[in-house]
């Protein structure tokens, strides 16, 4: 049987979305509880590498992974503790890494890094973030979280999306829209508009991501630096200003913060999310006692969504 590769946000069908998210209100339920857990994944080891800094992500699959009785190898600088510093090309290492766990999580700068890398493991290649492209767990821990305040307080149909901050080098925003012009009814909701947003040409996502959008009848929007009032889910990003931007300069440019004058225009059952790290220029912390604030709730899905992801991809 060949692995189970994750290196989409697409790579999941609408019905394997849905069970996941099953598994995942299951396993946070006991989390929750204290509850003993199951050691689905005992004996399995789990390989993180990260060429990337990480904290969310790493952690939260490190800790999904013991959670379920497994173990974990891992380095978190790659870069400098692996044999990339040798020279050794990606393909390789992973080539050798796989032979040595059941899983791997990678996070690379490099666009497209993952699916080089799905192409030579034995074992099931898990996309932890590829550059500027994808992230497909955080956009499942994204939806998931989507979905548990669709049961309590968003509307079930016609949702505004928001995406205001970084879209352009945003892999988080890349994975989350294609994820909601596809597979929102795993969700349970119902998706008509995204409109993108932030300052200078950030806030714009790019020809790609739109047309992939409208040719799955979303309707698309730009609303430039001023943020749209009616969303129902506001998704804040940070300037990814360690990535260039496209002409090959650094891109150093910073935005005004999404504050509390702009979350008090929003309707009462709206929620802010944000993937995390954030920093005071997108996201103060004076929004944090805002009730519609869920990015911590957001941050802390991430182990059950793994976990149950973990659970899916074994062999
Ligand atoms: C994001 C990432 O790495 O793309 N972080 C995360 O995994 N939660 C977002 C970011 O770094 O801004």
């Amino acid at each position: 049987m060949s692995p189970r590769h994750i290196v989409s946000a697409s790579d999941l069908t609408k019905n394997e979305l849905y069970e996941l998210f099953q598994s995942a209100a299951a396993h946070k339920r006991n989390l929750e509880i204290g509850k003993g857990i199951l050691p689905s994944l005992r004996h399995k080891i789990l390989a993180s590498v990260f060429y990337e800094p990480s904290t969310r992500t790493r952690f939260s699959f490190e800790s999904a992974m013991k959670r379920l009785g497994g173990d974990v190898i891992s380095t978190e600088n790659a870069e400098q503790f692996s044999s990339a510093a040798k020279g050794e090309s990606l393909p390789d290492s992973i080539q050798v890494i796989s032979g040595y766990a059941d899983v791997i999580v990678l996070r690379h700068k490099t666009n497209g890094a993952a699916q080089e890398a799905a192409r030579v493991s034995e074992v099931p290649l898990i996309n932890a973030g590829d550059g500027t492209n994808e992230h497909p767990t955080q956009a499942f821990l994204d939806m998931f979280t989507i979905w548990e305040a669709g049961k309590v307080r968003l509307p079930r149909r016609g949702l505004h999306v928001l995406f205001y901050g970084d879209n352009k080098r945003g892999r988080t925003v890349k994975s989350l829209a294609r994820l909601l012009a596809t597979h929102a009814e795993s969700a349970e909701v119902d998706i008509d508009r995204i409109t993108f947003g932030g300052l200078q040409d950030l806030g714009d996502v790019g020809p790609e991501v739109t047309a992939f959008l409208e040719a799955n009848g979303i309707e698309v929007a730009n609303c430039g630096n001023v943020p749209a009032t009616d969303a129902d889910v506001v998704y804040l990003t940070r300037s990814q200003k360690e990535r260039p931007m496209s002409s090959g300069t650094e891109g150093v440019i910073d935005y005004v913060s999404y504050g509390p004058e702009q979350a008090s225009l929003l309707p009462e059952h709206a929620i802010i999310m944000h993937p995390l790290p954030r920093t005071e220029l997108e996201l103060p912390k004076s929004l944090d006692s805002d009730q519609r604030s869920f990015y911590f709730p957001q941050a802390k899905n991430g182990t059950p969504v793994r976990m149950a992801l973990l659970e899916f991809v074994k062999q």
